[in-house]
């Protein structure tokens, strides 16, 4: 099922769970949904396009889930670099509070969930992988995305997945345009996805 479910993505909806079970090529984890959070009983199709891609992934330090959902993102992360602290934001309540269920229930100890705002200031990130919330608007994405990869580490990258239809072609070129390399690495089913760093380190 595509991203357009993401006009779901109101936590005051009535909760009506449902757990789905998640298997990677490397990885399996179930993960609870819910009414109100992106992607209800189901793992979306770009968010399976990215965990299934072979995306480098910092071994330890800190690393971002931006915009985490329920967290299939941040649990993978958090599989598969169970030395690295997995960062897991949103601005949905719900969404953080299934998150950290999700985290429990898949016995991942290296997942902070946190509201943006209590990520502390002097925290950078080695990766960021999402799926970015495209719907809030041009404007507001800019925004989002410049503070958080701004917070790369130097030598970090970020993955981005993004529906074609949804500007991915224009992201790419504005990105290109704010000091940053991004590179399309996938494009399937009407997904694009790109890596992205800093420009000065991706032509050193
Ligand atoms: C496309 S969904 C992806 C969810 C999850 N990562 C997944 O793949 O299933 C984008 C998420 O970004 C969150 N979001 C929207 N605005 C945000 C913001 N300003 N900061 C952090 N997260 C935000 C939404 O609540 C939503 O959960």
């Amino acid at each position: 099922m595509a991203s357009d479910q993401y006009f779901d993505d109101d936590p005051t909806v009535p909760s009506s769970p449902l757990v789905v079970d998640v298997t990677l090529p490397d990885t399996a984890f179930t993960m609870e949904t819910d009414r109100g959070v992106f992607s209800h009983g189901h793992l979306d199709t770009a968010t399976s396009m990215l965990l299934r891609a072979p995306l480098p992934l910092a071994t330890s330090g800190d690393v971002l889930d931006l915009g985490c959902g329920a967290g299939p993102i941040a649990l993978a992360m958090a599989r598969r670099s169970p030395d690295a602290t997995v960062w897991a934001v949103d601005v949905n309540a719900r969404a953080r509070d299934l998150c950290r269920r999700n985290a429990e229930r898949n016995a991942l100890p290296n997942i902070v969930v946190a509201h943006p705002e209590e990520v502390l200031g002097e925290v950078r990130f080695s990766t960021i992988w999402s799926n970015p919330p495209i719907r809030i608007g041009k404007s507001a994405l800019h925004d989002l995305l410049l503070t958080w990869l701004g917070r790369l580490t130097p030598a970090g990258d970020a993955a981005l997945v993004v529906q074609k239809h949804l500007g991915a072609d224009s992201l790419q070129r504005w990105l290109d345009g704010q000091g940053y390399a991004c590179e399309r690495l996938t494009s399937k089913a009407g997904f694009r996805l790109f890596a992205v760093r800093r420009a000065e380190e991706s032509s050193a």
